[in-house]
């Protein structure tokens, strides 16, 4: 079942995705050479509920984290641990946020220490703008694999693959709603869009081939070929007149 949002409902969400972006602008200044990724869970943790809201994360099928911390061929699910950054790693930092009914859910990746290597800022950027072509499509005149379609033909136009195994997902009063958004799919085809639909679309993408192995762990998903792999998030509603990111100051 699809659950469309009212105005209200969606101005709801806006506030729990604030407080992730606020996580993520924290992230952003702590994430530094050296830094355990358990610290970096410890402050996020830490700033959500001094907000009054809860990590939503906490407690998923089990799992005891506020943040997803996901390091190089890491693709996503990587637990918070001693693990300490290095200079030359990159990070995807998913959080989600539960605020007065709702979920939030935010995913950003960052590059450890000062100059990325132009490889890397290319990996980085390129997945950024897949995000921004998936957004693009939501509107009332687009069905949803449209979505999917602009961010596959993005990240595969520069060389890199999508991930098939995971997708995003509508969010709401649950962290996981229908429908499913993969990031890849046949343009022109799937629901069409409707005002009041709130999707978390994100994009996970490997420098090398979309195959991807789940780690003994029970959570970490890494890339089967060791390449690189970034995840970026946004929690997206459609209103009358187009995208509304939710989860952008
Ligand atoms: N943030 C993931 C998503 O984007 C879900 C995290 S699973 C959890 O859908 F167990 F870590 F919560
Ligand atoms: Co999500």
């Amino acid at each position: 079942m699809i659950v469309l949002k009212s105005h209200d409902e969606i101005e709801t969400m806006r506030v729990a995705n604030g407080i992730v972006v606020e996580v993520m602008d924290l992230m952003a200044e702590q994430i530094v050479p050296g830094v355990r990724t358990i610290d970096l869970n410890a402050m996020a943790d830490e700033h959500i509920r001094r907000r009054g809201a809860i990590p939503s994360f906490v407690g998923y099928h089990g799992y005891q984290h506020a943040l997803c911390t996901s390091i190089n061929e890491e693709v996503v699910h990587g637990i918070p641990g001693d693990r300490t950054l290095q200079e030359g790693d990159i990070i995807s930092i998913d959080c989600g946020v539960y605020w007065d009914g709702f979920h939030g859910d935010h995913a950003r990746a960052f590059y450890v220490g000062e100059n990325p290597p132009a490889t890397i800022s290319r990996l980085l950027k390129v997945s950024e703008e897949a995000l921004g072509h998936g957004i693009a499509q939501m509107r009332t005149d687009k069905r949803l694999f449209d979505i999917s379609a602009a961010v596959q033909h993005h990240v595969e136009a520069h060389g890199y693959s999508v991930v098939r195994d995971y997708v995003g997902h509508g969010i709401g009063r649950q962290l996981h709603e229908e429908p499913q958004v993969p990031n890849f799919g046949r343009a022109g085809t799937g629901m069409k869009l409707l005002p009041g639909l709130v999707l978390a679309i994100e994009p996970m993408v490997n420098a090398g081939k979309a195959d991807v192995r789940l780690l003994d762990d029970g959570w970490t998903v890494v890339t089967q070929d060791r390449s690189l792999s970034v995840h970026v998030e946004h929690s997206v509603a459609l209103l009358e007149n187009g995208p509304r990111i939710l989860s952008k100051g």
